[in-house]
């Protein structure tokens, strides 16, 4: 009997040496280790036995099963260590794997105008507002001197909202310049804001006119403001986006909203000033209108046109990066092909 439970635990041993799961190890513990296993069955027949093998017996099958308890318990171990290795193996990060690119975004050519036409402004002391695209009849036409059958009405294609009586009919802004009401309206002199923002015209597109564009409108109020002050600034601004050397034209125009009125151009850079499509054959691109605040519109909100004056502006954006890169339709700007939008 001694020679079998040799035999069994070399058996053991070798069964065990080729289990390489967990599944396999509880097969092979009920096997040798179970309650029917051979060795447990001789472990309780020992009491039967006679009494000099009894011991010898006794003894070698308990050793025995010590010996297969550790060997399973160390198995357990190392099959639990190797389950481990091959997981963490698989779940490995390799560090030196190329990163994924993300797609990289950037702002649109008329936002990096934008930034840049408020960098100058800010620069000379000008804060910079906001207003509603939506707007009153009153703020965008009554306050500024274009009352209802005004003809300078025509020179807005208007989109309207509804039909109010008066100046209470609500319409999509058609410039910036209700903004100088409303500020003027919160605020008291002095005054130095300008304000960026969408405008909206009922318009047939074409490579000129868009539906919907932007503008940036500028105000200063203040005791003894002049058209002297309104000529500095403006040159200063073409000076900052155009550059040093680029011709400033400054001339009459008529807005209802102003007195006297004019308006700025800059030399074409497509001809240098000989004259081509881009400019009408006049080597002169119009850039802003502008003018002294009229009385009119100052007492209108109640600053005494006596004590005070002021200046305005109102200018196109998308007119300077077609200027500058040559762009010849402006409907690429608000058509989201990225592959305009890219190159800027
Ligand atoms: N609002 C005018 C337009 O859209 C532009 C303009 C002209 C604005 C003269 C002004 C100004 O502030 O003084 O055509």
């Amino acid at each position: 009997m001694l020679e079998q439970l040799k035999d069994l635990h070399a058996q053991a041993l070798e069964e065990l040496s080729k289990v390489d799961n967990p599944q396999e190890l509880e097969a092979w513990r009920i096997r040798y280790l179970g309650k029917k296993s051979s060795l447990i069955r001789i472990l309780r027949s020992v009491g039967s036995l006679p009494l000099d093998e009894r011991q010898s017996i006794g003894a070698k099958a308990n050793e025995v099963k010590r010996a297969l308890e550790s060997s399973l318990e160390e198995k357990g171990r190392s099959l639990q260590e190797a389950l481990l290795t091959s997981h963490r193996e698989s779940q490995r990060l390799d560090v030196t794997l190329p990163g994924r690119p993300l797609p990289i975004g950037r702002l649109h050519p008329t936002t990096q105008t934008l930034n840049e036409i408020c960098d100058v402004f800010k620069n000379m002391g000008f804060q910079v507002i906001e207003g509603p695209d939506v707007e009153w009849d009153y703020y965008n036409f009554e306050a500024l001197n274009i009352p209802q059958h005004h003809p300078a009405r025509d020179m807005f294609a208007t989109l309207w909202i509804d039909a109010g009586m008066g100046g209470k009919a609500r319409l999509l802004r058609t410039h910036t310049s209700p903004m100088q009401i409303r500020l003027m309206e919160k605020e008291r002199p002095p005054i130095r804001a300008i304000v960026p923002g969408r405008v909206y015209r009922y318009e047939a597109t074409d490579a000129t006119h868009e539906s919907m564009f932007y503008q940036v409108e500028g105000l200063a109020v203040d005791k003894n403001i002049t058209m002297a002050d309104l000529k500095g600034t403006l040159f200063e601004f073409c000076r900052c986006i155009f550059g040093e050397d680029r011709k400033v034209r400054f001339r009459c125009d008529y807005f209802p909203f102003v007195e006297p009125g004019v308006e700025v151009a800059i030399e074409c850079s497509a001809c240098a000033g000989a004259g081509c499509r881009l400019c009408g054959y006049s080597g002169w691109i119009e850039i802003l209108g502008a003018g002294m605040v009229h009385p009119d519109v100052l007492a209108r909100v109640d600053i005494d046109p006596r004590i005070y004056s002021g200046f305005a502006f109102g200018m196109g954006v998308e007119r300077i990066p077609m200027l500058r890169y040559g762009i010849d339709d402006i409907r690429l700007f608000y058509s989201n092909d990225l592959r305009f939008l890219r190159q800027f």
